[in-house]
Order: C-alpha cells, then sequence, then structure tokens
C-alpha cells in the first residue's frame, strides 16, 4: 500500500486520541491541585519545583503523583525545609520561604500528590 497523505491522517486520527489518554491522569491531577491550591502551584513555580519535579511526574526529583510517602503533611514540610541529597541528586532546602507559603505548597503537593479528597 503506498503512505500517501490520507494514509498520515488517518494514523493522525489513530495516534493523537492515544496520547491524549495517556498524558490525560497527569494533567488531571495538575489541574485539580492547581484549582485547590493556586498560590501553592505558582510557589511550585516560582520555586523551580515544578522543573525538577517534572510537574509531578518526577524527572530529576522524586514522582509526587500517586507517591504514597506524600500523605503526610508533616512529611512533606520537613523535606522542603531540609533538603536531601541521595547520590548524585540534590533537593535543595527551601528553609528560606516564609512559613505561609511553606503550608500553601505544601499543600499543592499533597493535593497533586493525590491525598486530598
Ligand atoms: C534542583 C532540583 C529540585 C528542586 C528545585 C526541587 N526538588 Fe524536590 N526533590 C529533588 C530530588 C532530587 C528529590 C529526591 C531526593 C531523594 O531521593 O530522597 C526531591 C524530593 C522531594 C520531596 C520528597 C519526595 C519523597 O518521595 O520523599 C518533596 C516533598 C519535594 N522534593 C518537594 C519539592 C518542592 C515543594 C520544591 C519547591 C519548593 C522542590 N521539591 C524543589 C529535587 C528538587
Amino acid at each position: 500500500m503506498k503512505f500517501n497523505a490520507f494514509g498520515y491522517l488517518l494514523l493522525s486520527c489513530l495516534l493523537i486520541p492515544v496520547i491524549l489518554v495517556a498524558c490525560a491522569p497527569q494533567d488531571e491531577a495538575l489541574a485539580q491541585a492547581t484549582a485547590a491550591h493556586p498560590q501553592g502551584r505558582a510557589i511550585f513555580e516560582t520555586n523551580n519545583c515544578i522543573r525538577c519535579h517534572d510537574a509531578g511526574n518526577g524527572g530529576y526529583g522524586k514522582r509526587m503523583i500517586g507517591n504514597p510517602r506524600l500523605r503526610d503533611l508533616a512529611y512533606i514540610k520537613s523535606r522542603i525545609i531540609n533538603g536531601k541529597t541521595v547520590g548524585g541528586a540534590q533537593m535543595p532546602s527551601f528553609a528560606y520561604l516564609p512559613k505561609k507559603d511553606l503550608e500553601e505548597v505544601a499543600k499543592f503537593v499533597k493535593a497533586l500528590a493525590g491525598w486530598e479528597k
């Protein structure tokens, strides 16, 4: 069969929904957490959490979505304050965050992880 423009169109029609469905749960977690804690989301962005943790999917930093340790708000806060170096990877300390910002970003992380229902 010759792969013409119609073939590519057909292929896109099949692939795009598959890609959208595969990405949906993560996007939804981010959207829900943002709606619940808009301030926390802003702090998550301005302090680069979003980049290291790839919007909760886990990249350089740990995965957040579905992470069972992140049920515990006190644990989340202590990790943000203290940071941690494991092997070559480093979670910086954010001890300088104002108390209110710490609270907001921790609540956002808990919601992003999926433990605030
Ligand atoms: C420079 C990259 C980097 C930045 C920026 C960063 N993190 Fe992390 N974070 C990490 C790494 C790496 C780990 C994993 C350390 C480990 O293995 O325990 C981690 C771990 C964590 C954990 C514990 C996860 C677990 O499963 O125990 C929490 C919570 C967390 N980060 C929240 C944040 C928040 C909130 C911010 C922004 C204020 C932030 N991180 C910014 C790299 C980063």
